[in-house]
């Protein structure tokens, strides 16, 4: 386990429930959008640069693979990840082509996730869009999704280090990880927290830890500086991996953009339904509900989606995602005030942070 996870398995929440209802306003969700916008704008030619890069290496001469590639195109997305990778590299001494090329790369293996995350989760809609094995089966978008891990390891091989192709290829083996663990977690609501962050670690903080130290890396940064940006990437995807859980209880599928409610059915453990459970019940009951789960019991379901409604779970949920952020962002301050970083980019990263447990989609 890095320093890091060790770390976040030690982290206490508390919820403070005069906080209730205020967490997260709709101003906070469109404050994010502004966010977003603001970090974009001091990167803006090079995210098009990355995105023209994206655009141009999805290109076949196959063309049933080239149709499935259309609609990859078509998707867009956040690009939170290349949006980390150049800033962090702005930061700690400038954009590179070589950064260009990492964050298409980072994109590419998030791309590649979430088109076998919905095969596995059976979602219907990502990006406002159906997902691609609901227009071109299942068989042929676990072949594209690989297709689609190639090409990443492929971009990020063209440089003269071997170093990016070996952060890639150990973050995207983390991601797998994570999402196989998820699986055989199914049905286990007896997990501790713990379990749950170690799972969240891999499968959303792996990827952008190697988005931000590949950004300063790129840039130049020593080990430790990179070691101290990944960190903050880390922190910054588990609070957005939790926040996400929060969404998919509470958000709004239209805002979203993509199928919700997806970890319950699946009886996935998740922070919320961990909090609620422990909370919510106790005893005998607690333990015949716990075995109901673990059979996939949908009535059992059923009791532990009212918890969910009936306990602090959701404030509980934000609250940790918050202090997740904090601690992301406490990796960062010490080169805040350092001459040789990019103030403004360093300003942009905190904030990104902040709006990563604070969105609509
Ligand atoms: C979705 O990631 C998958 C999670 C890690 C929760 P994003 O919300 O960044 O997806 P896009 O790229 O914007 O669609
Ligand atoms: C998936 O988590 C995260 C990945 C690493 C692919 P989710 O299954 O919660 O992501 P969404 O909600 O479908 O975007
Ligand atoms: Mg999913
Ligand atoms: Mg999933
Ligand atoms: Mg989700």
């Amino acid at each position: 386990m890095t320093p890091s996870a060790a770390a976040l398995n030690s982290m206490k929440v508390t919820v403070d429930h005069s906080m209730k209802g205020q967490v997260l306003g709709t101003s906070g969700a469109n404050d994010y959008r502004k966010v977003l916008a603001d970090a974009v704008g001091m990167i803006r030619p090079e995210l098009m640069a990355v995105e023209r890069l994206l655009q141009s290496g999805l290109r076949v001469d196959s063309v049933p693979v080239q149709t499935m590639l259309e609609h990859v195109r078509e998707l867009g997305g956040k690009r939170l990840r290349p949006c980390l990778t150049l800033l962090c590299a702005k930061a700690a001494g400038g954009i590179t082509d070589e950064t260009i090329r990492l964050a298409a790369s980072v994109e590419l293996v998030h791309t590649a996730t979430l088109v076998h995350d919905d095969v596995i989760d059976d979602s219907d809609f990502r990006r406002h869009r159906p997902t691609l094995h609901t227009v071109h089966g299942v068989s042929r978008s676990i072949l594209l999704g690989d297709w689609l891990f190639t090409h990443a390891y492929d971009l990020a091989n063209q440089g003269e280090s071997t170093l990016p192709g070996r952060w890639i290829a150990s973050a995207a083996k983390k991601v797998c990880e994570g999402e196989i663990e998820q699986g055989a977690l199914g049905g286990r609501f007896d997990i501790t927290i713990n379990e749950q962050l170690d799972v969240l670690g891999r499968k959303t903080g792996s990827l952008c830890r190697v988005a931000c130290a590949l950004g300063a890396w790129s840039a130049g940064a020593s080990t430790v500086t990179c070691e101290h940006f990944g960190a903050f990437g880390e922190y910054l995807g588990v609070a957005f991996q939790v926040f996400d859980d929060w969404l998919d209880v509470w958000g709004s599928q239209q805002s979203a953009g993509k199928t919700l409610g997806t970890d319950l059915d699946g009886f996935k453990p998740t922070i919320p339904t961990l909090r609620a459970l422990e909370v919510g019940f106790a005893g005998e009951e607690k333990m015949e509900l716990l075995e109901a789960l673990e059979r996939r019991d949908r009535q059992a379901l059923g009791r532990l989606k009212q918890a969910l409604m009936n306990t602090d779970a959701g404030e509980y949920t934000l609250k940790y995602a918050h202090r997740l952020v904090e601690q992301a962002q406490g990796f960062l301050l010490p080169y805040a005030s350092q001459s040789s970083f990019c103030q403004q980019s360093m300003e942009g990263l905190l904030r990104l942070a902040e709006a990563a447990a604070n969105r609509a989609a």
